[in-house]
């Protein structure tokens, strides 16, 4: 389920030849800093397989898999559903040196 209390990322890509810069994480750090600021209670998205990497990698975990499948075709896609629960013992520690230090 999806809230006020929550954050929910709907789109996100960076063009091929600006990938792995940064960018994209860059992003999501600040949702998940506003998290922390507006202490909500987590931010989510539902992560292609390009887009799982990145977001395991910032701390997201995993909540569902689905997987998306014509039927009588054997391509398929899987989803995951994601979520990153901000830590509120980390919340101090932003708090405490004025900047956010989330990773
Ligand atoms: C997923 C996507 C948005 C990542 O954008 P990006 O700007 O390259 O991401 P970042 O540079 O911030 O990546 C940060 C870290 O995430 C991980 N990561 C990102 N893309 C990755 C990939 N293709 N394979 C493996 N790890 C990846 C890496 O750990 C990376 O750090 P590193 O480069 O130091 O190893 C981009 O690949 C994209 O636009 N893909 C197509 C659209 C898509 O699938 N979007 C996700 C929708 S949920």
């Amino acid at each position: 389920m999806i809230g006020p209390e929550q954050i929910h990322l709907q789109i996100l890509a960076t063009l091929p030849e600006f990938q792995r810069r940064g960018h994209a994480s860059s992003l999501c750090k600040w949702g998940m800093k506003l998290v922390h600021q507006e202490r909500l209670h987590d931010i989510s998205v539902m992560a292609s397989p390009m887009g799982y990497d990145l977001y395991t990698w910032l701390g997201f975990g995993i909540v569902g898999t689905f997987n998306i499948q014509v039927p009588g075709e054997e391509e398929r896609l899987t989803l995951h559903a994601m979520k990153y629960v901000p830590d509120m013992k980390l919340l101090r520690v932003v708090a405490d040196n004025g900047q956010c230090a989330l990773m």
